[in-house]
């Protein structure tokens, strides 16, 4: 089920807080909306839940309006919040009936779908203890259980490996890849490396406003504008390489490396490359190349780029 979110704004008194963005999500999709803190990303969650009307704009689940019909919509998706509110005295069995029985579904099928959700989930060893005995990583666990218990089309998760330890991010992170096989999920986080390990997309917003749209292999190409290279040239006079060095015309800067003695940094002036010259040069000087190496632009610093005003 396809996803439209269509220049859609929210504003909290003066502050535009979701401010004319527009994304489409295709059935089957696993986006990752990335932002820093503050950026909108729990906002534009609640509004396509339909938890919460937009100022402005609309968003469009399959051919469901949530300005026209919130309530259908809310029956077709599941939605981890950001702030998971469990019942803290309820144990999870019951709790996981009390979800079932709300969203409808048929109670011949109820003790089934708990089943099947306590092993998705992998709750076996923690289904009759009470949820505020619960760990974290269980308790969001929970609230996975919860968002799929009624077999939705689309999920939205708001962080959902929010003050888990290490090893339960990885867990909760194959349990998303496993259940994003078949359904379309939006993926909320302001860590980069978790939506790099889910989502074969990234949405990035900032101050409320859309920054970034593609793969991460896009996002990465989009901002490696420049080649970088790190050489290191041995057998010649240290300033006589790094003037020569500055004199090539495919070159913009060249620096010692801060990480290592006798690493240069050499930055390529826009759209030129810098290998073959700086190869020649050697040669011509009877110098020794022992190392090139390009420099990937990582995709943090990408975000930081992106998001830093
Ligand atoms: N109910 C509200 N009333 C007033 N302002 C709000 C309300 N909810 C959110 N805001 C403001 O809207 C902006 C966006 O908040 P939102 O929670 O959507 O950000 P977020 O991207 O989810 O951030 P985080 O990563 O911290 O969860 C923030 O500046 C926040 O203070
Ligand atoms: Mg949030």
């Amino acid at each position: 089920m396809d996803i439209f979110v269509d220049r859609l704004t929210k504003r909290y008194g003066a502050q535009r807080a979701v401010d004319d963005i527009s994304f489409n999500v295709k059935a089957g999709e696993v986006l990752g909306f990335l932002g820093p803190n503050g950026a909108g990303k729990t906002t534009t969650m609640k509004i396509i839940t339909s938890f919460m009307k937009p100022t402005a704009g609309d968003v469009k689940v399959g051919n469901f309006s949530v300005l026209q019909q919130p309530d259908k919509i809310r029956k077709m998706i599941g939605y981890l919040p950001e702030h998971n509110a469990l019942y803290e005295d309820m144990p999870v069995i019951d709790y996981m009936k009390f979800v079932a029985e709300m969203q409808g579904i048929i109670p011949g099928k109820i003790k089934d779908r708990i089943y099947e959700m306590v092993i998705t989930c992998g709750l076996e060893g923690e289904k009759h203890k009470k949820i505020g005995e619960l760990s974290k990583g269980y308790k969001q666990r929970v609230g996975l259980a919860q968002a799929l218990i009624h077999n939705p089309e689309v999920l939205i998760l708001d962080e959902p490996t929010a003050g888990l330890d290490p090893n339960q991010i990885v867990e909760i992170r194959e349990l998303i890849k496993k259940i994003g096989r078949e359904k379309t999920v939006i993926l909320s986080s302001h860590i980069l490396a978790e939506v790099e390990a889910t989502c074969a997309r990234i949405i990035i917003i900032n101050k409320g406003k859309l920054v970034a749209d593609g793969t991460p292999d896009e996002l990465r190409k989009h901002a490696q504008g420049r080649e970088m290279l790190r050489v290191t040239i041995e057998d010649g006079d240290k300033n006589d390489i790094i003037q020569s060095l500055q004199h090539l015309d495919t070159i913009d800067m060249v620096d010692w490396s801060s990480s290592k003695a006798d690493l240069i940094e050499i930055q390529s002036r826009p759209d030129m490359s810098s290998r073959r010259s700086v190869f020649v040069l050697c040669k011509e000087k009877g110098w020794v190349l022992t190392e090139m190496t390009p420099v990937e632009t990582k995709l943090e610093d990408i975000f930081h780029e992106l998001t830093m005003n």
